[in-house]
């Protein structure tokens, strides 16, 4: 069985689970700032230092990668040991999924969100072209060991990235868990519920992603929140800036949900109590007019299309979210202008 979650002191946990496994040898892929902060002294011939950000989340870093593989003798028993946030997993379980086509990984997620959500269902992927996660495979890793001890030198606004989309699963998937969340408004809220929170959101992705793996149905729910917040996030590499993913979600999240309102499925109330939430909680940024035309032309460009228009997940209300939702292009640039005059009237 692949991607079963341990919770506890990573070093003791991999060498069990690998005493379980026959891996021929085993290098980590790590992101060099978790190195340093919790001085993991991994060794540097069978270990790759990697830097996160969304402008290398591309080839070259891969393909650093791969020659580190190579240079380390990593043959098709080899197991990749990625420690770090969403980037590390996603660009190191993307190099595992494809040298030698295909060797196995673990994950330690080191961050909120990679925990929550990047560690969990197998996607992988890079950047292209300033589309977000355009090229990548499925390729889920062996284990994941979440040590939330990590988690002491992640800055707060990661921890409030993460939790953009444990907001996202709540309101997918789980009505009480979302009224649990409107309790949480300050960082100790968050902390004090720690394990029970990671706890509840990995099991609704887990649960979600091994009744459909491959993305054809019920797994399009998680992308609730994403179609915009992905634009936003091209436009971002575009303009060669960087906004959080879980802050690009969070936008993401309110355009999406203003949505569902326009269209009829959800209601004032439930819109503007997840507009009041979201506004407690993360800034508004600063989207133009004129950034609307390159947003639709990056939704547009989303990998979740088919044909021609923009393919959504909504909530048709809170806990229950609809895929495959294709609004009117008026309707849609109504809500995001929705969202731009909300900025100005800060
Ligand atoms: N595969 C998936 O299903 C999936 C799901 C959601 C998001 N993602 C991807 O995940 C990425 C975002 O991941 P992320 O939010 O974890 O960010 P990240 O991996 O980019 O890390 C964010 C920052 O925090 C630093 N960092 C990481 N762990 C730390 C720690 N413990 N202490 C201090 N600093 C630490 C990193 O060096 C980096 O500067 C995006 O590229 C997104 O596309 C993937």
């Amino acid at each position: 069985m692949k991607e079963q979650i341990h919770f506890g002191p990573w070093r003791s946990l991999l060498a069990e689970v690998i005493e379980e496994e026959d891996y021929s040898s085993i290098f980590y892929v790590v992101d060099r700032k978790v190195s340093d902060l919790h001085q993991l002294e991994l060794g540097e011939e069978k270990a790759a230092f990697i830097n996160a950000s969304e402008a290398s989340k591309n080839l070259d870093t891969v393909s650093t990668l791969w020659n580190s593989f190579s240079a380390a003798n990593c043959d098709r028993k080899s197991l990749i040991v990625c420690i770090g946030g969403g980037f590390t997993t996603d660009v190191g379980g993307f190099a595992a999924a494809t040298y030698m086509r295909g060797v196995s990984s673990i994950y330690i997620p080191s961050t909120v969100l990679g925990m929550l959500d990047a560690s969990i269902g197998g996607k992988t992927g890079i950047n292209f072209r300033h589309f977000k996660n355009r090229i990548g495979s499925f390729h889920p890793s062996d284990h994941i060991i979440v040590d939330t001890r990590f988690l002491e030198s992640l800055p707060e606004l990661q921890w409030w990235s993460g939790y953009a989309e444990l907001i996202k699963h709540a309101l997918i998937a789980d009505r009480d868990l979302w009224n649990e969340l409107l309790k949480i408004e300050q960082q100790e809220d968050l902390r004090s519920k720690l394990d029970k929170l990671l706890a509840k959101g990995m099991s609704i992705k887990q649960h979600i992603v091994k009744r459909d793996y491959q993305e054809e149905g019920v797994r399009k729910k998680l992308n609730f929140g994403h179609t915009f917040g992905h634009a936003l996030e091209s436009l971002s590499l575009e303009k060669d800036t960087e906004v959080l993913h879980g802050f690009a979600v969070a936008v993401g999240i309110w355009v999406e949900a203003r949505l569902s309102l326009e269209i009829g499925l959800l209601s004032n109330k439930e819109f503007d109590q997840i507009a009041d939430y979201l506004h407690k909680l993360y800034p508004f940024q600063n989207i133009e007019e004129k950034d609307i035309s390159a947003i639709m032309r990056y939704m547009k460009g989303d990998k979740k299309n088919i044909h021609s228009s923009i393919n959504f997940t909504l909530l048709e209300g809170i806990g229950n979210a609809v895929t495959d939702q294709s609004p009117a292009r008026g309707t849609i640039e109504i809500s995001l202008r929705s969202y731009i005059d909300e900025y100005k009237k800060l």
